[in-house]
């Protein structure tokens, strides 16, 4: 199924509407299960839907319902700058009511193998049989230049029973010891939010929309919720390179 793509003049715009996203969600699943379970993403994009959600959108949330996980995570210790869980505390999650208990990060401080053992356990306790794994209500994903989505990075294997998975590899200057989630998790999920800005990103976009579907080498390919529903939100520069009739 083609996924819904929404463009937006900018980050604010489209954070903006990540942000709604959240709290419609936020508020459907409870009503239905009495719980929300989202997956966050690291990288600089989802900031602002951080700082949104911190304030202005803050009081529209029951926070007690609210179970917060990753996508992906860099192998660091909380504090270290280069952790997206200590990027989403100090953004977001320090700053609304969120249960501690509700906070499953991954444990960046073990080594990757057991951080990512560790965290398919965690997973398991929210399990949605017969997954060994949540129905995640919600899940944030980026696009690396490259193609990269979580850590899932072009010419790893494609085809991965295990829900999550250790990773080492090198994109700018982060940590390249990560552990991530992967697409068994992520297709199962009821709502997938791909955000994604920038010129730089254009091409690559334009590849991953395309017909020709070539997972390994572009990652972001392997996300297809099924039955769950796919939307990219996009600025204008990121969707620069889209044929006229996308
Ligand atoms: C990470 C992310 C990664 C990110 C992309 C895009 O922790 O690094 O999960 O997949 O979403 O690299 O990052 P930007 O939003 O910074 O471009």
């Amino acid at each position: 199924m083609k996924p819904e793509i929404r463009i937006f003049k900018d980050l604010e715009e489209l954070s903006r509407t990540a942000a709604s996203l959240f709290v419609e969600r936020c508020a459907q699943s409870i009503a239905e299960r009495d719980q929300f379970l989202v997956a966050l993403n690291g990288g600089g994009t989802p900031n602002r839907l951080f700082q949104l959600l911190a304030t202005e959108d803050r009081e529209q949330v029951d926070w007690s319902k609210v179970h917060v996980f990753w996508g992906d995570e860099r192998c660091v210790t909380p504090g270290d700058p280069g952790s997206s869980y200590g990027q989403a505390r100090e953004m977001l999650l320090s700053h609304v009511p969120i249960p501690e208990v509700n906070i499953h990060r991954v444990k960046g401080e073990l080594d990757p193998a057991a951080a990512s053992d560790d965290y398919a356990r965690v997973l398991e306790e929210f399990a949605s049989p017969p997954l060994d794994w949540p129905r995640f209500d919600l899940v944030y994903l980026g696009m690396g230049e490259d193609g990269h989505t979580a850590s899932l990075f072009p010419g790893s294997p494609v085809e991965v029973s295990e829900p999550t998975l250790p990773v080492t590899a090198q994109y700018q200057d982060r940590p390249a010891n990560r552990v991530t989630l992967t697409p068994v998790v992520f297709n199962s999920a009821r709502l997938i939010v791909f955000m994604a800005t920038g010129e730089k990103k254009a091409q690559t976009f334009a590849e991953v929309l395309s017909d020709r579907y070539n997972p390994e080498r572009y990652p972001a390919q392997r996300i297809r919720p099924d039955p769950g529903t796919l939307i990219w939100l996009v600025d204008e520069a990121a969707a620069g390179k889209l044929p006229e009739d996308s």
